[in-house]
């Protein structure tokens, strides 16, 4: 539980990381909750990571946040890594424990599925078919949560085939694993699709994908926010499918951080959204 005579510190350590959002999202809680704290962008090169990690506990953080290109790193530095970063195979999220030692766990996965509830009430993992696109880190978070939701069916689609396989072979749940040729027609009679490749990001090309096997009542959710719309859900917006993006799932992890760093779980609200979409349309 938040200690209220202690200041309160948590961060991201990433590289580059001053891109990252996540210090404006955090930082709007502590005002919220008018708990005094900060939550700090920390540039630390991948060579550094470790000592960085162990400067947490003797720093005074309650924990950080981990962002690219340290996920899998971390996995090797901290005390102990939980049953689902180990699954996922990268740690998202750091604690420091009261002895001082260090605890990785994953809650992207979480912000996927509790972003997808918020945005669309009443969603379920077993409404219908999902076609995951990608099998890259991201793809491993969501192709977790669906699972963990009761998902009866994931049509898992990437370009290089062999790294989804390694998914649906370790993952060892209702995965099918489709060549990249047949993405399009993976959309077939499916309740949600996602995105989870870096097509669509800033700079990168745009996702191949054609919609017309989507059908009309489907989902299409990215976990790219930058840009907000990307133009694999502008089209699905504009065939009059109801899109989610991946801001939501940024938000929602920090939910699950705060539970662990304070006990405290503050709420998305409209507000924060509008403020985090100002933030990423000026940039
Ligand atoms: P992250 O951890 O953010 O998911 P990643 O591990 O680098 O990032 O994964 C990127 C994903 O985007 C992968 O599925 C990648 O496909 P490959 O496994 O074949 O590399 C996919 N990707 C990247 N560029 C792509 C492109 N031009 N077309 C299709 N898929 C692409």
């Amino acid at each position: 539980m938040a200690d209220s005579t202690r200041f309160l510190l948590a961060g991201v350590m990433g590289w580059p990381v001053m891109h990252s959002r996540s210090p404006l999202m955090h930082n709007y809680w502590f005002g919220k909750l008018g708990l005094a704290g900060a939550y700090v962008p920390l540039a630390i090169e991948p060579a550094g990571l470790a000592a960085a990690l162990r400067a947490l506990a003797p720093l005074g953080f309650a924990g950080c946040n981990l962002t690219i290109p340290h996920k899998q790193q971390a996995m090797t530095i901290v005390d102990e890594v939980d049953e689902v970063a180990e699954r996922i195979g990268a740690i998202s999220c750091v604690v420091v424990r009261r002895d001082g030692s260090l605890y990785g766990t994953n809650n992207d996965w979480r912000g996927f599925i509790d972003n997808l509830k918020q945005e669309q009430p009443g969603w379920r993992a077993d409404a219908g078919p999902v076609a995951v696109i990608g099998a890259g880190g991201g793809s491993r978070a969501v192709c977790y949560g669906l699972l963990q939701e009761g998902a009866e069916e994931i049509r898992l689609v990437n370009r290089t085939t062999a790294h989804a396989e390694a998914i649906a072979d370790e993952f060892a749940g209702p995965i099918s694993v489709l060549p990249w040729v047949s993405r399009h027609e993976a959309l077939e009679g499916a309740a949600l699709v996602v995105n989870t490749t870096s097509c669509g990001m800033v700079g990168q090309p745009a996702l191949d994908l054609r919609l017309d096997r989507l059908p009309q009542r489907a989902l299409a959710a990215d976990i790219i926010y930058i840009p907000l719309e990307t133009p694999f859900l502008a089209a699905a917006r504009e065939r009059g499918h109801h899109t989610v993006n991946g801001l939501g799932m940024l938000l929602h992890q920090g939910r699950p951080a705060w539970k662990l760093w304070f006990g405290l779980e503050p709420e998305v609200t409209a507000e924060l959204r509008e403020r985090m979409e100002r933030s990423i349309a000026g940039q």
